[in-house]
This record gives C-alpha cells, structure tokens and sequence, in this order.
C-alpha cells in the first residue's frame, strides 16, 4: 500500500466484497431525483458521466438521453466499466452508450463535444480539481452545463460518535480521500475554470436508518489500513455505530453539494 497514491489506487482495485456493495450502494433509486434536476437532462443529448462506476447512474442518464442521445461513461476501475457496458446493454441501450476505461485523468473526448456532463461523488478522488474542471470545461460545448454533485467531508456527522472520536476515525481514513473538501471548492473551481455562470445548492438529509452504514464501515477499513489509529478503537467505533441503529438513537448526515455551471 503506497499512502501517497491511496486515494486513487482504491479505486483501480477493488476487492470482491467492496464490488458488490458498490454495484447495489449506486444504484440509480427514484428519490435521488433531487440530485440530478438541475442538470435539465433531455433526449437526444449527448452526456458524459465522469466516474461512472458499475453504471447505476450511468443507465439513468441513458434512459432520460434515450436512443436518440448518446451517454459516455469514463471510470478507472476496469471491473466498474465491464460492469456498466453489460448493464446498458441488457437494458438495450448498448448502442447509445460508450463505456471508457482510463488510466489517467484526461477525459478522450473532443473539445466542446457534450450538451451535459454529470459527476457524482467523484471529486474528492482526483489528483488535481483544478486540471479536472478544466478538463470538464473543455469537453462540455459552449451553452451545456457540468452538473457536479459530491460531498463535503467537513460537513460529516455520525451519531452516537460525537465529533472528536469522528474526527479521530476521519483523520486516520484521510488517505482515502486526495480532497476531503471538495464540495466547498467546486463553485470556485469552476469559476477558475472559465464557466460563465455557476449556481449551488446543498442537499441534506439524515439517515436515521443505516443505510449509509457502508460509509462507515469504509472509513474504518481505510483507518486500519492507514495504520494510525489502534485497529480494535477503530472497530469499537464501529460497533457503537450498529449498536445505535439497533437501538434506534443512529443518525449520519453527509450533506450533497449540487454545483451546476453553464460554459
Ligand atoms: C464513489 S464512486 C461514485 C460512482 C458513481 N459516480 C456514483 O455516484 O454512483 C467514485 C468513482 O469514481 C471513479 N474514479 C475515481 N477517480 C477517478 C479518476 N481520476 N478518473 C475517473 N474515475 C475515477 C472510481 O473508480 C469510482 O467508480
């Protein structure tokens, strides 16, 4: 485990286990409408989702483009973009949509080729956001939006932990992640980039339920990895976190960062 490359090698490597849960965690529900309403998705449009992963989202945006669109996919997990092309195709959108597996962080589009470009929960995992929105800003034509919805770490709360002992698990995971606050830089970041006009909103909701339990249980396997936290604290934090599901006191809020600019 190199941790100066962590944040990305996670992700070109992903166990089986972490696989499945992904593949389910993704899916495309109907209540994540919210998220995707300002992208203003339109058939015949040409759409580009930027980490699409095993293409839950992806099939989504392939269905509102429909067959007279055309839907691109970029992600740099191999296994995630065998995983969208045989969803789209069984769905029978094989023919409008491209799954593009990357090494790098260049997007292999043209200038100016996509009406939209969609990017969810993302960010956070890019060397460079800075070289990344421009790359958005190059490939999305003059008039089309980039809709980028992602987390703020800062912004995370996961009762019964309290901040301190959530700080302390964070802090430990950080490898994980290459731009824990990357919902705060994106309107900025896109300015810089040269959109014309960026607008924000905030998402949030509470879990009370545990069905962001993964979340934490991610950050516990990326803190034991990391090594600077005793592997059984951070499994006593995790079980405090299913104890209270269980008897009903949980609660976790990870508010969504909705940035969407016009080029
Ligand atoms: C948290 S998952 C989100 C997947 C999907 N966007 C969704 O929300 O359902 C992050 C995804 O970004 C991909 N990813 C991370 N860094 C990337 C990069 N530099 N270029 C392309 N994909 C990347 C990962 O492989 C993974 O599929």
């Amino acid at each position: 485990m190199d941790e100066a490359t962590y944040y990305r090698d996670h992700w070109v490597e992903v166990e089986p286990e972490r696989l499945n849960a992904y593949t389910e965690m993704f899916k495309w529900r109907p209540e994540m409408e919210p998220i995707l309403a300002p992208a203003d998705l339109k058939a015949g449009q040409t759409v580009l989702d930027y980490g699409c992963g095993p293409g839950g989202l992806m099939l989504e945006l392939a269905r509102r483009a429909g067959l007279a669109g055309h839907v691109h996919g970029v992600d740099l997990n191999l296994e995630f973009t065998g995983l969208a092309r045989k969803a789209l195709a069984e769905a029978g959108y094989g023919a409008a949509t491209t799954v593009h597996h990357v090494t790098n962080d260049a997007i292999p589009l043209p200038d100016g080729s996509v009406d939209r470009l969609v990017c969810k929960n993302v960010m956070e995992y890019v060397p460079d956001i800075n070289a990344t929105l421009s790359e958005f800003r190059r490939v999305v034509k003059p008039g089309g939006l980039a809709h980028i919805i992602d987390s703020d770490w800062g912004m995370l709360v996961v009762e019964p932990l309290g901040a301190a002992k959530l700080n302390e698990l964070f802090e430990a995971a950080k490898l994980a992640y290459h731009t824990p606050h990357a919902g705060r830089l994106l309107y900025g970041g896109l300015k810089k980039a040269g959109f014309a006009k960026v607008s924000v909103r905030i998402l949030a909701s509470a879990d009370v339920r545990g069905h962001m339990l993964m979340v934490v249980q991610n950050m516990v396997s990326y803190a034991k990895i990391g090594g600077k936290i005793d592997p059984g604290r951070a499994d006593s934090m995790l079980a405090e976190v299913r104890q209270s599901i269980s008897d009903g006191t949980y609660m976790m809020v990870l508010p969504q960062f909705l940035v969407t600019a016009q080029a």
